[in-house]
This record gives structure tokens, C-alpha cells and sequence, in this order.
């Protein structure tokens, strides 16, 4: 008896946050929700450039060609999307962005950049990281001009 009600209580704890789980569909504007869906084993990974000159200018470059026309060029957002200099996106760790270019949010009309090579993938991320001036210990932040 005590089996039957532990697993019906289990099955019900397990119903509930399912349910509750299936609700949450990340919405617009709901910044930084997908990058925590990274898993853990690329939330750790070392961004081989970071904080390397090269590779912020490198990664600048990219950014233009690839990511202004939707994140503007300074980084901070459009009409079309978010701003990527806020403390959200700046607060997570670089395996986080890295994963999240590879494989975008297209459902949200983010694309993916799988088709970039890794190298490339970091560069940028070594660049979105020097977008927040508030933060301390990030590379100055210079105005993105080409
Ligand atoms: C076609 C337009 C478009 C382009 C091009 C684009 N993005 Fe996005 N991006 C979006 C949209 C829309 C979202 C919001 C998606 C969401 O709600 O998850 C987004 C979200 C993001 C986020 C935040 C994810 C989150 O959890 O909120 C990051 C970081 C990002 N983009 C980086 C980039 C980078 C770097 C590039 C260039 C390699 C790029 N994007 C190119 C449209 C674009």
C-alpha cells in the first residue's frame, strides 16, 4: 500500500513539473532562455582566444558581415533583435555563446552558424564579450565602425 501511494505521488510530482515544463515556451524577448539550455559539458569549454586582440578584431569583422544586420551594429539590438551588450547575454560563459551560434533558435529567427568554422564561432564570441562596458575586467569597448 505505502509502494502504491509513493509511486502515484511520483508520478504525479513528475506530471506536474512536465506539464509545467511544456507550458514554458521560451518567448520573445525572454533574453538569455535559450543560452542556458546549453548543456553542461559546452558550458565549460575555453575559448581558445579569449581576451586576444586578433581575435576580437577578427571576430568584429565576422560580426558585421554575419550578425549586424539583424543585432545592429553596435551590438545593442533592433527592432529584429535583441541586444546582445545587455548583462544577460554578457553574464554567461563563452561555451554558452559558442553553442548557441552553432545551433541558433530558428523558431525565433535566430539562424544557425554551424556552417562557420569553430575558429570563427570563437572569434565572435571573443568579440561579443568585450560588448559590455559596465562589466569590469572586459576589453574596452570601442565603437564598431568597419
Ligand atoms: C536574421 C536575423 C539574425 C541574425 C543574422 C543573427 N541573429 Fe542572433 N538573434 C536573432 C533573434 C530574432 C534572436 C532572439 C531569439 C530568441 O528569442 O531566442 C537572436 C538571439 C541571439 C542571442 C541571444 C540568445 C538568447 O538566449 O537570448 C545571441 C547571443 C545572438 N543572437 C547572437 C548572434 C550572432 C553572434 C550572430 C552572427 C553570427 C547573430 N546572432 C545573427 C536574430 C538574428
Amino acid at each position: 500500500m505505502r509502494r502504491t501511494v509513493m509511486a502515484v505521488t511520483i508520478a504525479m510530482v513528475l506530471l506536474v513539473t512536465r506539464t509545467g515544463l511544456a507550458k514554458k515556451d521560451p518567448r520573445k524577448g525572454d533574453l538569455g532562455s535559450e543560452l542556458r539550455r546549453a548543456p553542461i559539458s559546452v558550458q565549460w569549454l575555453r575559448n581558445p582566444y579569449a581576451g586576444q586582440d586578433p581575435a576580437i578584431r577578427a571576430g568584429k569583422k565576422l560580426y558585421l558581415r554575419h550578425c549586424a544586420g539583424c543585432h545592429g551594429a553596435d551590438g545593442r539590438g533592433k527592432e529584429k533583435a535583441p541586444n546582445l551588450s545587455s548583462p544577460t547575454i554578457q553574464s554567461v560563459t563563452p561555451g554558452m555563446l559558442f553553442w548557441f551560434l552553432k545551433n541558433g533558435n530558428l523558431s525565433e529567427g535566430m539562424p544557425a552558424w554551424s556552417r562557420l568554422p569553430d575558429q570563427q564561432l570563437w572569434q565572435i564570441v571573443t568579440f561579443l564579450q568585450t560588448l559590455c562596458p559596465e562589466l569590469p575586467n572586459q576589453n574596452a569597448s570601442q565603437p564598431i565602425q568597419e
